[in-house]
């Protein structure tokens, strides 16, 4: 097992953990969302953990980090009766620790974590399937005071398997299509009880109005040509357009989370 990365210099140790799962329905903006609140959060000075909770690839691209399909080293995990897809973490890993050391360093600073990728050849032995439920348990029993921002994968199915127990408040994410604004009702009637932050995402202002969407929008990201065009190129939108007014939104949509979660 590795050591835990120390904190940065100047990291404030006292600072409550900001823990967010984002949720929404295919395409509306999760990778995007969660890769530029990490990496604006940390940017910050706070200790932030990214985990891929999607097992297809988005988040490690929107962070601008290299991906790959590797899930956790081999040795940290065991197949275990009645674990998740049969497998659990080998008894040398700690629970409350593993989710620092099993992360990968990313841009400014971010810890990423990751189950792996799906792997078309070898579906029932997946990197993710292998994996999963150890990453669910680290960043579940987590105790450093790091930020957790999860990037859930597309839907309701994963929310309402508790992927999002960690969470302290949960940002639903809708463009204003049916489809979008259907999953994001469903999501906020049956998601737990804590603060849910429903945005809307890759939208033109005034797109949002609560008629239409059937919930309250509280916060709102633009479509934004400058980020579709970065994705394109490969690029971290961070990396590519840092004052592109998407991203100018994911850092007031984190100054918002920080003051509805607990
Ligand atoms: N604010 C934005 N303006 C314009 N394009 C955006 C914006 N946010 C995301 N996109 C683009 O929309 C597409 C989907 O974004 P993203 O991958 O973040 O969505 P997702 O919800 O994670 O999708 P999936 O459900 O497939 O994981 C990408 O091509 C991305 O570059
Ligand atoms: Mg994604």
């Amino acid at each position: 097992m590795g050591e835990a990365p120390s904190a940065p210099a100047g990291s404030p140790s006292s600072v409550r953990p900001l823990k967010v799962a984002i949720v929404g329905s295919g395409g509306v903006g999760k990778s995007v969302v969660s890769a530029t609140l990490a990496r604006t959060l940390a940017r910050r000075g706070r200790d932030v953990l990214a985990v891929d909770l999607d097992p297809n690839p988005g988040l490690a691209y929107s962070l601008g980090l290299a991906p790959s399909d590797a899930g956790l080293p081999p040795e940290t995990t065991i197949e275990v009766k009645g674990g998740l897809y049969g497998w659990g973490p080998a008894p040398e890993v700690d629970l409350a620790t593993g989710a620092m050391t099993l992360s990968r360093l990313a841009p400014d600073g971010v810890r990423y974590l990751s189950p792996g990728k799906i792997d078309g050849k070898t579906v029932n032995k997946s990197e993710v399937k292998r994996c999963l439920g150890t990453v669910r348990l680290l960043v579940d029993h987590l105790t450093a005071p790091w930020d957790i921002v999860a990037d859930l994968e597309a839907g309701t199915t994963t929310p309402y398997e508790g992927y999002a127990r960690f969470a302290e408040v949960i940002v639903v994410l809708a463009t204003g299509s049916w489809r979008s604004c259907l999953a994001a009702r469903r999501l906020c009637a049956l998601l737990p009880s804590v603060p849910l932050v429903v945005v809307a995402s890759k939208t033109a202002p005034g797109a949002s109005d609560a008629a239409r969407w059937g919930l309250p929008v509280q916060h709102h990201i633009p479509f934004d040509p400058e980020v579709a065009a970065a994705e394109r190129r490969g690029l971290a939108p961070l990396d590519a357009c840092s004052d592109a007014p998407a991203l100018s939104a994911v850092a007031s949509l984190a100054d918002l989370l920080l003051k509805v979660a607990p």
